[in-house]
């Protein structure tokens, strides 16, 4: 099996729609306080939210070479699974553009640009234990902002938010051929 490098493909999601349709909702809401953005990518919308609040920003990511390009964009970086080694109630926002495509295990790639792109056989792979553990590092007014996409089945991934306790509406949208992207806002129930 050939790697993304070795195919010739960059292997750091390269900001695109759903990256900017999530800074902009973001950017909208975010003033300050201490914000993780999960999967930080190329650190696209870190660095906005960095540069454009006063806010506190950390970025992680499963992938070596995305934490080394979002760290060149200054941001303080820890290599995670998603939001495994951050402590309770420490974080007023926690962001999120995950990888949602759903995908046929026949056609996984074991490599890094999969991770970046692919949601497993629902689209939600990966959205499922983030939405089970987010809720621990949101402080209790603390905020999710967390990208999905029709291809995702939208529903499905409030549900999940549902059942981990947490509640979601949607902040923003944008329509493609294909999809239609949405930013979900995911707030503790009784906040
Ligand atoms: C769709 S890309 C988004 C990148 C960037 N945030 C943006 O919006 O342009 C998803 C990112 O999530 C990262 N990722 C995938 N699974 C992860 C996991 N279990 N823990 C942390 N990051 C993960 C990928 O490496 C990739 O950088």
């Amino acid at each position: 099996m050939k790697l993304a490098d070795e195919r010739g493909m960059t292997t750091v999601y390269e900001p695109a729609e759903d990256s900017r349709l999530l800074a902009d909702a973001v950017l909208d809401r975010i003033d300050g306080g201490r914000v993780l953005e999960v999967g930080v990518g190329s650190g696209y919308v870190a660095a906005r939210v960095d540069s454009e609040t006063h806010a506190d920003v950390v970025g992680c990511d499963i992938n070596p070479a995305a934490c080394a390009r979002a760290k060149g964009e200054g941001i303080e970086i820890v290599r995670s699974n998603l939001t495994d080694p951050f402590a309770a109630d420490s974080f007023d926002a926690v962001v999120f553009n995950p990888p949602y495509l759903p995908t046929p295990p026949d056609e996984e790639w074991d490599d890094p640009l999969e991770y970046a792109l692919s949601g497993g056989e629902d689209g939600r792979r990966v959205v499922r234990p983030f939405l089970a553990d987010v809720g621990r590092i949101l402080r209790p007014t603390g905020r999710c902002y967390l990208l999905v996409s029709t291809l995702t089945d939208i529903e499905a991934v409030v549900e999940l938010a549902e059942t981990a306790g947490l509640a979601a509406e949607q902040i923003a949208e944008e329509s493609f051929p294909f999809e239609r992207l949405v930013v979900l806002k995911i707030t503790q129930k009784n906040t």
